[in-house]
């Protein structure tokens, strides 16, 4: 079954930024604002352990992990540049009472 839960308000997280969350099922997440539309994946990087909020750094759609240069598009989770391969785990994001709120 499907939960929600609602995050943090969606002003608390402004276009092109990242940040972490920590489900109450232990997984942590990264969440993102690419233009105004908030996406979410795993917060470590499938290609080593980098922490994507805290070493990815945001242009467009696509995360770059600052450990090897390698790519993800947070909107799909699938990897983009090299050395990323193994696509992400990505979560459905809405927006409900102005609250960035995720299924998981
Ligand atoms: Fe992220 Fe290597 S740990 S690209």
């Amino acid at each position: 079954t499907k939960r929600i839960l609602a995050l943090f308000p969606a002003e608390d997280l402004p276009e092109g930024e990242i940040r972490a969350e920590t489900l109450p099922n232990g997984d942590v997440i990264a969440v993102y604002n690419v233009d105004g539309n908030f996406f979410a994946t795993q917060d470590q990087c499938s290609h080593g352990e980098a922490s994507l909020s805290e070493e990815g750094e945001l242009c467009g759609k696509f995360v770059e992990c600052s450990w090897h240069f390698g790519t993800f598009d947070v909107t799909t989770g699938e990897p983009g540049l090299m050395p990323c391969e193994i696509p992400l785990k990505t979560y459905a994001v809405f927006v409900a009472d102005g609250k960035v709120s995720i299924e998981y």
